[in-house]
C-alpha cells in the first residue's frame, strides 16, 4: 500500500515513527586521523581495537530493546536496523582501515528534512559503510512512499587530504583545543564535503550546523545549494574542546526554547536570531554523573541528549536526576529511561534514534 511514512521537520513535533539503533557485532576501531583525539592518553582504550566485550553488547542491547518497548506504549512505531559484522576492514582506492563501528547512533547517519532522509557524508573512516545497515528500511520506505525522496550526500575519498595530520599531538593541552575550537581550526580539511548528521540541528526552515571535527565548512556550502529555500546557519560552541555533535550542546524542547550546555554557550553574535524571535535560550541542568562510562567516547554531557516526543513530553536518561528536574520545572512531563549502558556504543537517547514522522509541517520560526 501507498502511504506517506517520511515526515519530520524539526527534533519536538509529535513523533510517530522513529528508528532505534542496535548494538549488536559493535566495534572498538582502530585509530584513525580522525579519531586518536578522543582516546585520552592514559585510558585503557589507547592503542585497543576490535568487537566490543559482548556482556557490554548485551547490556546495551536491553536498553534499546527498552526504549524501544516504551515508544511502542506511546504508540510510536519503531524499526531498527540490520548490523552488519562490523569487524570488516574498510578498503577504498583510497585508504585501508581495520575494522568498522557500529549502527548504534542512527541519529550520526541519517538526516531527515521533510520527506527526504540524507545518508550522511560521514567523516570517520571506520563509519564508512554505516549507511548499509539502514538500507533495508530505506528501500522499504521507498518501495511504500511515493513521496520519500532518498538521498545520499556526495560520497567523500577520506583520503589523507581529508585531515590534518598530527593536528592531534599528545601533547596538547586542553587550553590549546580550546584555542583551536575559538580559531575554528579543526582536524579536517576543506578538501571534500564532509559533516555527521547529528551536527545538523532542525528546526523548519532553519538547519543551525554546527562547524566542528566531524563537520566542515564545505558541508555548510552544500547544504545551502541543496536547500535554496532554506536558512543555513555555522554554529560554533568555543567552550568545547571536542565538537562533535550538536545533541549533548544545543537541544530543542519545543518551539521558543533550547538548552545550552553552560560549558559550550552560542556565542552572543549568533544568539541573536533565537532573541530576536524570542526563543528562550537556557543552561542545562549539571550532569548526574562525574564520568562517562567505560569504553565511551562521549562527555558527560549526555545528560542533555534527550528524546523530545512532543512540545510537552520528553525521555531522559533515568539517572540524570538533574535534567530529570530541570524539565519537569520547564514544564515538560518527564519519561525517565535508563539508558548509561547504551552510551559507549554512540550516544545517549537522541543518538541512539533518527526521525521518520513526526507530525507538522515546515514552519518558519525565524521569520
Ligand atoms: N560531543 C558530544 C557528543 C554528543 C553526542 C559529547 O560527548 O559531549
Amino acid at each position: 500500500m501507498m502511504t506517506k511514512i517520511v515526515n519530520s521537520w524539526n527534533d519536538f513535533d509529535p513523533l510517530k515513527h522513529v528508528i532505534v539503533g542496535r548494538a549488536d557485532h559493535s566495534c572498538i576501531p582502530p585509530e584513525e586521523p580522525a579519531t586518536s583525539e578522543k582516546v585520552p592518553i592514559d585510558s585503557t582504550m589507547r592503542g585497543m581495537w576490535g568487537p566490543r566485550p559482548l556482556e557490554t553488547v548485551e547490556k546495551a542491547n536491553i536498553q534499546l530493546d527498552n526504549l524501544v518497548k516504551v515508544l511502542t506504549e506511546r504508540g510510536v512505531k519503531v524499526d531498527r536496523p540490520e548490523p552488519l559484522q562490523w569487524n570488516q576492514p574498510v578498503i577504498t582506492p583510497d585508504f585501508r582501515t581495520g575494522s568498522m563501528m557500529t549502527c548504534m547512533p542512527p541519529r550520526d547517519t541519517l538526516l531527515t528534512i521533510g520527506s527526504e532522509i540524507i545518508e550522511a557524508a560521514m567523516s570517520f573512516r571506520c563509519r564508512f559503510w554505516e549507511y548499509l545497515a539502514f538500507r533495508p528500511l530505506l528501500s522499504r520506505y521507498f518501495n511504500e512512499d511515493p513521496e520519500f525522496l532518498w538521498s545520499q550526500a556526495p560520497r567523500p575519498r577520506l583520503s589523507d587530504k581529508s585531515y590534518k595530520h598530527n593536528y592531534y599531538d599528545e601533547r596538547i593541552s586542553l587550553e590549546e583545543r580550546l584555542v583551536r575550537t575559538a580559531n575554528k581550526d579543526f582536524v579536517t580539511t576543506e578538501e571534500e564535503i564532509l559533516f555527521d548528521a547529528a551536527d545538523v540541528m532542525r528546526v523548519g526552515k532553519d538547519l543551525f550546523i554546527q562547524h566542528g571535527l566531524t563537520t566542515n565548512r564545505k558541508a555548510m556550502e552544500w547544504f545551502k545549494r541543496k536547500y535554496p529555500d532554506m536558512r543555513i546557519h555555522a554554529v560554533n560552541f568555543p567552550g568545547d574542546p571536542y565538537p562533535i555533535h550538536i545533541d549533548a550542546t544545543f537541544v530543542p524542547l519545543r518551539p521558543g526554547l533550547i538548552i545550552n550546555n553552560p560549558h559550550r554557550r552560542l556565542p552572543k553574535e549568533q544568539r541573536v536570531i533565537f532573541e530576536k524571535n524570542g526563543w528562550e535560550i537556557v543552561d542545562a541542568a549539571q550532569p548526574a554523573h562525574t564520568e562517562p562510562p567505560p569504553l565511551c567516547y562521549s562527555s558527560v554531557w549526555l545528560s542533555m541528549n534527550c528524546l523530545v516526543l512532543d512540545h510537552k513530553t520528553v525521555i531522559v536518561e533515568a539517572s540524570e536526576v538533574h535534567q530529570l528536574e530541570q524539565m519537569d520545572k520547564l514544564g515538560m512531563n518527564v519519561i525517565p529511561v535508563a539508558f548509561r549502558d547504551a552510551y559507549a556504543f554512540g550516544g545517549g537517547l537522541h543518538c541512539a534514534t533518527a526521525d521518520v514522522y513526526r507530525e507538522g509541517t515546515c514552519q518558519d520560526y525565524f521569520p
